[in-house]
């Protein structure tokens, strides 16, 4: 059935809800196809329901979606309800009441990943953001807290839900969870699953039962999620002071779901992609981003659970404190700097694009049709940026005064964005006004600085635009914490880090008592989510990459140096810019770098980004041309590191036993980047006795990388297979390695081949994705001339869409960038992004998404 017509909601519409619901019993019968659920919900007038207090309302509305409503009574008396697609409305008595109901649903036939829904023989549930109302009719709005009783009753060894256990037997098991807490917070699992338990001592000495449920044959893939689990309650009793509070905290790994993991009360859910890792079978970088997202899911257990959102609109008073928690754990775990750098490559690669084309929106939107469709990099990573922009303007101490406040003023409230300001308010009596425009205002602000230097002085002047878009049009200036150091002409820091607060559209900030001019070190750490630019000559940039004593604005300025050398190379036909090339042999065989940071060093900018400042400079972005430009980049880079590379190779080489850890992460990484110009010249020989010296994935995985574009990948990719076709996550790898290794003219048809591999299952999101995401970011594979790579993406949409909205949804951002490219691409995207439109009964998900895209 076709979504009625979709309907946009709004902020500014917000009302209370005119109960609140004092106690959910639930009862599950499992069954594939006929699971029934029983609720019983204690409603009671809520008290700040001020629409009209002598009249309250005589009917009472319930989300429910595909659920067969078997029966229903209110105090014992069977009710009359009005059923739609969306939920049921029912006439009420005054006062509280009993609402108890009897609903079937198909478990089974849930392929779109929400509500209640099976994934190889395992019942699980999604139910952020509106699942629930998938299960049973229940108000599913965040601002509706109540506890939770669940009674479970299937044939499964393991039965699980939120909170603690009550009572368990052989074939039921009896949940309670004491935190109130919204529906999304729900969660249910039930299998034949096997645990692998662990236990932690809170600071205040009570013992919590960890467990990491997987399914039989991936125990031995645990431990390093359980470590990180443990880590990450004892940095947030550390860092934030919270502390864990059930006797449980359960994790499920589950093999189809739509993102990384769900953060269900004491019950969460994870993507088995995003919590079992192996030295055989996962990369550096999968632990990395395990141990993330691990730390996110925790920490949402106070920033989120124990504070929850008022409405959707204000998703990233969690998402945007969580990430910025998880940011800081990982930095404090990693390194500072290195993980400060890969945070802006990414926000750059992510958030940048969105937050400049047509779906750009504010951290906290004001209207939305779907709102799966905001799950986004602007909520989560712009968001996260902000609460880091707002710690740099306040300060450590304030920040942290300001944080215990809000855990101790809304501990069990589902909040807002403006109780969120108003804690560091009422902390350091500043007015925040002004800095909420970084909620309210979308796009990303542009900041222009001039210098000028006389007597002894620095003048650095700064002026900051926005864009007016359709979201914002008429933009205010904002406030901009300026992190500011000077380099002197020695290579020395005449002037340490000092926060410069910009408020207006242009001022100008002195700096004297130099005795010879200094180079401006502008914006250090990233100091805010902004396009900086700053005209500096290549040897001020230079002298930056070899002198800063701030390690991201020393990254910046060879990325920077990268891509004026890319562009010019592109623009004006000119070779790689020599200073560039010295700076970086200089900086790679630093001994006293970090590996890891010297690996950021080497890795140039994406084809996206150099695509996104050639449009920035009024060009348009040539795919190919990006392409080749960065191709004889890199075999320039390998001449000129030439003498050096077997070295910092050999060098680089971990010969302890593996571990997953930043040291040797980061040799990994560096020994890998020379591997790979190195490969560039010896047909692959020595990716060829790494492969098959490996006993790790990183090795193993970079080594193919590197055959495959040796043009000698293709033993190793039947091999690869061979060994690991029964492993599905690294079987992920393989189908999309070959994908991003494909050359440009090839990369559709390889996707194509793979969509026929028998391990295709299309409808798992992380094989699907594995094909289509990887194709989707093959920069001038995607963008082939002949659009076929749009019409390949745009024929798998148009499948995927009555399977899984939400994933289809999340892809069409492929098409964001169209407007770009020249006018044929255009056509050809538009044709592509107008042809899934025009599909019968297309899911609001998709539809929402191509419309802002094409509209935009
Ligand atoms: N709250 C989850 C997180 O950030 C995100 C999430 C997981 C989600 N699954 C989802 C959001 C499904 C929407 C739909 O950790
Ligand atoms: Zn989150």
């Amino acid at each position: 059935m076709r979504d009625a017509a979709p309907q946009t909601i709004y902020l500014s519409d917000y009302t209370p809800y005119p109960w609140t619901v004092e106690s959910v019993e639930l009862h599950f019968a499992l069954d594939p196809h006929a699971t029934r659920v029983r609720s019983t919900i204690r409603f009671a007038p809520n008290p700040v329901y001020v629409e009209d207090p002598d009249a309250p309302p005589s009917t009472m509305f319930l989300h429910g979606e595909n659920l067969k409503l078997i029966s229903a009574q209110i105090n014992g008396d069977p009710v009359r309800a009005e059923v739609t697609s969306e939920g049921l409305t029912t006439d009420v008595p005054e006062g509280a009441f009993t609402w108890e109901a009897e609903v079937e649903i198909d478990p089974a036939g849930n392929t779109a990943l929400e509500g209640l829904y099976m994934s190889n023989g395992m019942y699980c549930t999604q139910c952020e953001a509106e699942g629930f109302r998938k299960i049973t009719y229940y108000p599913d709005r965040p601002d509706v807290m109540s506890v939770f009783t669940v009674t479970i009753e299937g044939p499964h060894p393991v039965l699980l839900s939120n909170g603690n256990p009550l009572i368990a037997s052989k074939h039921s098991a009896k949940w309670y969870d004491p935190w109130p807490k919204p529906a999304y917070l729900f969660a249910l699992v039930a299998g034949d699953l096997v645990a692998h338990s662990d236990r932690f001592t809170t600071r205040s000495g009570r013992v919590v039962d960890l467990n990491l449920y997987v399914r039989e044959g991936d125990e031995g893939k645990c431990a390093f999620g359980m470590q990180a689990l443990k880590d990450s309650m004892k940095w947030d009793e550390d860092v934030y002071g919270r502390e864990y509070d059930l006797e449980l905290f359960n994790i499920v790994a589950v093999d189809d779901f739509n993102m990384g993991a769900m953060e269900n009360k004491g019950l969460n859910i994870f993507n088995s992609s995003a919590v079992l890792a192996s030295q055989a079978t996962s990369t550096d970088s999968n632990f990395e981003r395990i141990e993330a997202i691990i730390a996110h899911e925790y920490f949402h257990n106070w920033t989120g659970n124990r504070i929850t959102c008022r409405d959707w609109f204000q998703l990233c008073l969690k998402e945007g404190l969580t990430v910025f928690r998880d940011s800081q754990f990982t930095a404090d775990m990693r390194g500072e700097a290195v993980k400060r750098i890969s945070d802006v490559i990414d926000l750059r690669a992510r958030q940048f694009p969105e937050d400049q084309g047509p779906l750009a929106h504010p951290v906290r939107p004001e209207s939305f049709q779907e709102i799966n469709n905001f799950y986004t990099a602007t909520i989560y990573e712009k968001g996260a940026e902000v609460i880091r922009m707002l710690k740099t303007l306040v300060g450590d101490q304030a920040y942290s005064d300001a944080v215990t406040l809000y855990f101790d003023r809304h501990d069990g409230d589902a909040a807002t964005i403006e109780d969120w300001l108003k804690v560091f308010e009422d902390t350091t009596g500043r007015d925040l006004t002004q800095f909420k425009r970084w909620y309210s205002q979308a796009g990303t602000p542009r900041l222009k600085v001039e210098e000028d230097w006389a007597e002894g002085a620095l003048t650095l002047t700064f002026t900051q635009s926005l864009a007016a878009t359709s979201a914002t049009p008429a933009p205010q200036p904002q406030v901009i914490p300026l992190a500011v150091g000077l380099i002197g002409p020695d290579g020395a820091e005449v002037a340490e880090t000092r926060v410069l607060e910009m408020t207006e559209t242009s001022q100008s900030f002195k700096f004297d008592g130099l005795s010879e001019r200094p180079v401006a070190s502008i914006l250090r750490g990233f100091s805010a989510p902004v396009v900086l630019e700053q005209p500096l000559t290549d040897a001020q940039r230079a002298h930056l990459l070899a002198h800063d004593t701030d390690p991201f604005n020393r990254w910046e300025a060879g990325e920077t140096m990268a891509r004026n050398t890319l562009l010019a190379m592109i623009l004006e036909g000119t070779r790689p810019d020599p200073a560039y090339l010295r700076g970086l042999h200089a900086v790679v065989t630093d001994g006293t770098l970090d590996p890891a940071f010297r690996a950021m060093i080497l890795s140039l900018p994406r084809p996206s980004d150099l695509a996104t400042a050639l449009h920035d400079a009024g060009h348009v972005p040539e795919p190919d041309i990006i392409h080749a430009a960065l191709e004889t980049l890199r075999d320039a880079i390998a001449r000129e590191l030439c003498d050096v590379l077997p070295e910092l190779y050999e060098d680089n080489l971990v010969t302890e036993p593996y571990a997953p850890d930043a040291i040797q992460s980061g040799k990994r990484a560096l020994a890998n980047s020379a591997l790979s110009l190195l490969s560039r010249s010896d047909d692959g020989k020595l990716a060829r006795e790494q492969y098959d010296a490996a006993d790790n994935m990183t090795q193993q995985l970079a080594a193919l990388a590197c055959l495959i574009r040796a043009g000698r990948g293709e033993a190793a990719i039947k091999a690869f297979e061979e060994q690991w076709k029964n492993d599905r996550l690294v079987m992920d790898k393989w189908f999309g390695l070959q994908v991003n290794e494909a050359d440009p003219e090839d990369a559709h048809e390889v996707a194509a081949n793979l969509t026929k591999h028998p391990d295709f299952n299309w409808k798992n999101p992380n094989r699907f994705r594995a094909v289509f995401s990887s194709l989707a970011m093959h920069h001038a594979g995607f963008h082939h001339a002949s659009g076929a790579g749009y019409k390949l993406l745009a024929d798998w949409l148009i499948k995927l869409d009555p399977v899984n909205p939400q994933t289809t949804a999340r892809m069409c951002s492929a098409f964001q960038t169209w407007k770009r490219y020249d006018r044929s691409r255009q056509e050809l995207m538009r044709a592509q992004v107008d042809r899934i439109l025009a599909t019968p009964d297309l899911s609001r998900d998709t539809t929402e998404m191509l419309t802002r895209i094409s509209n935009g």
